[in-house]
C-alpha cells in the first residue's frame, strides 16, 4: 500500500487567511512550518489514485504530487476519484474544483452524501459542469478498484454534523462521521485514518488494534487550547475534537497500540506548528509522530 500525506492541517489551514496567531504568523515567517488541508492520495492499483477528502487547497496538493499529475495523454489523470470521512467544508470544498473532469466518482456514507447534496446543494451546482458518480461507503471492506488489492471501509466514530447540516433530517447517526480503513489484500497490511474524532468508540478501538498504521485527530493539543488561544468559546471536546493530551487525551490511546501511529488535521492553535515546542519531546517519549505534508507511507 502507497499512501502520500497532502496535508495535515484542520479547517482553515497553517497559516489561516486572517490569523496572526503564533502558529499562522511562525508559518508566515518560516514556510517549512505551513501545512495545508488535511488530506491523503492512496493508490489503488497502478496509476490509480484516490483523494482521501476533498480540501480547498487540492490544485496546490495535485501539483505537488507527481503521482496526481496527468498525462501522457493531455486529459489524462491518474485521479480516479474522491473517499470522504465527513461532510465538513474542509474535506468536501475541494470537489468542486474537480469540475474539469466528465465525472467525478465520490465514496461516501449516505448522511455525508445527503449533507453535500441537499446542504450543499453539490448535485445541483456542479452537474452542468460533471457527472457525480456517488459510491457507497459501508461497514463492510469492498475493492477499491477491480484491478488493485486495496480494500475500503468505514469505521463509524460519531454523529458529529457539519453546522451547515445542523437542520437536515436525520439518517444513519453513526455514518456522519467515520474513520476510513483501507486495507492491502496482497500484504494484508491495513491503514486507518480518522482526521475527526469526536469520540473514540468501541468499534473504533478494534479497528486501530488491528492497523499497522493509524493516523488521527490531532486538531487541538489540550481541551482548553480554543479556549486559552482567544479564538474559541468551546473546549476542543465540545467542538468535536478528542484532545491529544490531558483529559479525555488519546496520546495514551495510541501510545498502548503496536501500530505505527501518527497524528494530523493539526489546528494553526496547536503548539506542535512550532518545530521548538516541548510537546513534539511528549509524543516522541510517547512512540507518536507528527505527520507532515508530503510524507510518503508505504505498508
Ligand atoms: C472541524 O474539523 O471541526 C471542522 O472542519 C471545522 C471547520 O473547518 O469548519
Ligand atoms: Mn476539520
Ligand atoms: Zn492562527
Amino acid at each position: 500500500m502507497r499512501v502520500r500525506v497532502l496535508g495535515t492541517a484542520a479547517g482553515g489551514g497553517v497559516p489561516q487567511w486572517n490569523c496572526a496567531c503564533p502558529g499562522c504568523s511562525g508559518a508566515r515567517a518560516h514556510p517549512e512550518r505551513r501545512r495545508r488541508h488535511a488530506s491523503l492520495a492512496v493508490r489503488a492499483a497502478e496509476g490509480r489514485w484516490y483523494l482521501v477528502n476533498a480540501t480547498p487547497d487540492l490544485g496546490d496538493q495535485v501539483e505537488d504530487c507527481p503521482e496526481l499529475h496527468p498525462g501522457p495523454e493531455p486529459r489524462h489523470t491518474p485521479l480516479a476519484g474522491v473517499i470522504l470521512t465527513d461532510a465538513e467544508l474542509d474535506h468536501t470544498l475541494g470537489i468542486a474544483r474537480l469540475r474539469e473532469a466528465d465525472r467525478i466518482r465520490i465514496v461516501a456514507t449516505a448522511p455525508v452524501r445527503h449533507a453535500l447534496l441537499t446542504g450543499l446543494r453539490l448535485g445541483d451546482v456542479l452537474t452542468p459542469y460533471a457527472a457525480l458518480d456517488w459510491d457507497d461507503l459501508g461497514p463492510g471492506d469492498r475493492p477499491l478498484a477491480e484491478d488493485g488489492d486495496l480494500t475500503i471501509a468505514a469505521v463509524p466514530v460519531s454523529a458529529k454534523r457539519p453546522r451547515y447540516a445542523a437542520g437536515l433530517d436525520g439518517h444513519d447517526e453513526g455514518a456522519w462521521v467515520v474513520a476510513l480503513r483501507l486495507t492491502d489484500r496482497g500484504t494484508g497490511r491495513s491503514l486507518l485514518y480518522a482526521p475527526a474524532l469526536a469520540a473514540w468508540p468501541d468499534a473504533f478501538q478494534r479497528a486501530a488494534e488491528e492497523a499497522d498504521c493509524v493516523i488521527v485527530d490531532g486538531t487541538f493539543w489540550d481541551d482548553e487550547e480554543p479556549l486559552r488561544s482567544g479564538f474559541g468559546s468551546r473546549t476542543a471536546t465540545a467542538m468535536g475534537h478528542l484532545p491529544i493530551e490531558g483529559p479525555g487525551g488519546t496520546a495514551p490511546r495510541l501510545a498502548a497500540l503496536g501500530a505505527r501511529t501518527l497524528y494530523t488535521h493539526l489546528n494553526n492553535t496547536n503548539p506542535l506548528n512550532d518545530p521548538a515546542a516541548p510537546q513534539h519531546a511528549v509524543l516522541a517519549g510517547r512512540g507518536i509522530e507528527v505527520a507532515a505534508d508530503g510524507m510518503v507511507i508505504e505498508l
